[in-house]
């Protein structure tokens, strides 16, 4: 997604911004740019491809000033072209904008504009030229926009009228502000921010904050001056870099045991056994339904979440896609309960969902990594994942935190039901960070099986019960990095069609358990696809790999673990073989390409 990073008040401002772009890099991007204010007036400087690019076109043309605004362009309307690039600027070279989100009503804008001359296609281009249209002050201008644009936006704007203030705004895209000494910053996230700050103001949607050297001030939506509350952030991990991984990606893999005895501490009493989440005000016992709804890798949690809700809980859950729900709007049972999954807390379809879902009278919990974004501060409860930030695009310790949280969400419904979580499942979950320590220490024979799977056009994941959600995550963590297709499927789907696609050169990744009592259906799959000559990686615990041994060509052993720790166990050889198949194939691990960290936009 676009980064937005600005800086006032700094004699380095031109390049504290772009060392702040670059802390960015990890949401996506395809163009990068920057503009400045100094005594040669406001001047910008842009360029395609990587930050580097743009630090090139720096030194070919020195910026300089105390006042600087960057942008990292994700491209939604037109090429990822340096014409394209923010900031945007009016015909005058008055106004620089950048932005991060859609402006829907910018086709109208500009038709309203009929004496500008575009130098682009882009909607975010039309901003600087209505602002230069506005009447008033710098600041009137900057307040007219909330009537003006219709859409999703977080702006950092600077005017050349005003050469010592940067402005903000933002509807439904995350915009935040950062409190310095003599200096003040605007960022998309506190994470840009970090090495030169730990205080920070979340802007409101339609908040307007004009930002100087000597200090801050907000404006709400009526243009009235608005105290919004400073929160303080440990930004340390933000600072704390690979730490000696290659990648981000191989750095949060290894973090998930860490990952996992957070949130037993965090929300499970070892003593009485018993999970102890934020107090709800509504009585579990008299909700209807459940309902689950997030994108991409936390969508495939939720369908994990299904399983531990109506297994352990006794509620019927229903899990969608939040882009598919936000416009399906679905009829929501009274009292029912809505569960936001969201590593960022931005997704734009996840929070229009949400909304949608606050509109109907459901109860909101959000379940996020983000405890400060947008999502968390529309609902009624926040379950925060307390991953720490997941640099990598491709998500993992995110989803383990999701899987692990969503397990908890389930014991503490059933305990609020009087229900008895079933045997067994408290000692599994206490030893489960330690399990996944032991796991994490054999990834050799995952680096042998990536050779060989690394050489394929396409694959089948499969999986049954609680393991079907797993093998999509894995197909899903594939492709992303390594670009291999990969489809995964419920096993006993295969002979409904995708059988046909069998050949000795598909090779099919099959996840089981022994702990299930599906182990005999699956291996009755194995022997499916097996007499189709296709080559097969087992996933599974000794029982499986025993059971399926003369099948199978190659085989990743998981730890014996209860039924409903399955998940847990098996995505970690997914996250590893995707790893280590992505660097087989040479790909950028962490910014695999065409992806974002956080979608903001639809
Ligand atoms: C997962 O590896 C991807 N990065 C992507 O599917 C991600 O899970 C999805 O975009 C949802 O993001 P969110 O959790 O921040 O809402």
């Amino acid at each position: 997604m676009c980064g937005i990073v600005g800086i006032v008040g700094r004699d380095s401002a031109v390049e504290d911004v772009l060392d702040g772009l670059k802390r960015l890099e990890y949401r996506g991007y395809d163009s990068a740019g920057v503009a400045a204010i100094s005594s040669n007036g406001l001047e910008r400087r842009r360029a395609a491809g990587k930050i580097a690019n743009l630090e090139a076109e720096l030194n070919n043309q020195a910026l300089s000033g105390n006042i600087a605004l960057g942008h990292t362009r994700w491209a939604t309307h037109g090429a990822p072209t340096t014409d394209n690039a923010h900031p945007h600027t009016d015909m005058a070279n008055t106004w620089a904008v950048v932005h991060n989100g859609i402006i829907e009503n910018y086709a109208e804008l500009r038709s309203q504009l009929s004496n500008v001359t575009f130098a682009t296609e882009t909607d975010s281009e039309t901003i600087p030229h209505v602002l230069a249209s506005n009447t008033g002050t710098p600041l009137q201008a900057v307040q007219s926009l909330q009537g003006q644009l219709t859409g999703a936006f977080a702006l950092g704007m600077m005017c050349a009228k005003t050469p010592n203030t940067l402005y903000a705004t933002r509807r439904g895209a995350p915009l935040v502000v950062g409190l310095g000494d003599g200096e003040n910053y605007l960022g998309s996230d506190p994470m840009a921010l970090a090495p030169y700050t730990n205080t920070f103001i979340f802007l409101e949607d339609d908040d307007v904050a004009v930002l100087t050297a000597e200090g801050v001030t907000v404006y709400d939506s009526q243009g009235v001056e608005a105290l919004r509350p400073v929160k303080t952030l440990d930004v340390s991990s933000v600072l704390a870099g690979k730490e000696g991984y290659r990648h981000f990606m191989l750095k949060e893999i290894h973090e998930q045991p860490a990952v996992v005895a957070r949130l037993l501490e965090q929300y499970w009493d070892s003593t009485s056994q018993k999970s102890q989440l934020p107090q709800v005000s509504w009585d579990w016992a008299t909700v209807p339904q459940i309902t689950l709804v997030a994108c991409g890798t936390a969508y495939l949690a939720a369908l994990v979440g299904k399983y531990y809700i109506e297994q352990l809980a006794g509620i019927p859950v229903q899990v969608d896609v939040a882009s598919e729900f936000r416009y399906r709007q679905p009829p929501l049972q009274k009292g029912g309960v809505f569960v936001a999954i969201s590593q960022s807390g931005e997704t734009a379809d996840t929070l229009a969902a949400l909304e949608y879902a606050k509109e109907q009278g459901q109860h909101v919990i959000t379940m996020t990594n983000t405890a400060t974004s947008s999502m968390a501060r529309l609902s009624d409860v926040v379950l925060d994942l307390t991953a720490g930030p997941e640099i990598a695009v491709a998500s993992t310790k995110a989803f383990t935190a999701m899987t692990v949280s969503l397990l908890l969400l389930a014991a503490d419904i059933a305990q609020a039901k009087g229900i008895t979580v079933n045997s067994g499942l408290p000692q599994a979950l206490q030893s489960l960070p330690q399990v996944l320590t032991q796991q994490l220490s054999q990834d050799r024979d995952i680096q042998a099986v990536a050779k060989q799977i690394a050489q394929a056009d396409s694959l089948f994941y499969l999986g049954r019960g609680l393991l079907a959600p797993i093998a999509q995550e894995g197909a899903l963590k594939l492709k992303e990095i390594s670009y291999i297709h990969a489809e995964a499927y419920a096993a006993g789907e295969m002979k409904h069609g995708p059988i046909a696609l069998l050949d000795d050169e598909f090779p099919v990744v099959m996840l089981a358990t022994s702990s299930d009592g599906l182990l005999d259906k699956s291996i009755s799959n194995l022997q499916e696809v097996a007499a189709r000559r296709a080559p097969i990686l087992l996933i599974g615990d000794t029982a499986t790999l025993d059971a399926g041994n003369d099948l199978c060509d190659w085989q990743l052993q998981v730890p014996n673990t209860h039924a409903m720790l399955a998940p847990l166990v098996t995505t970690i050889p997914l996250q590893l073989l995707a790893y280590y198949v992505a660097l087989e194939k040479g790909t950028d691990v962490d910014q695999p390409r065409n992806l974002a960290k956080s979608v903001t936009v639809e």
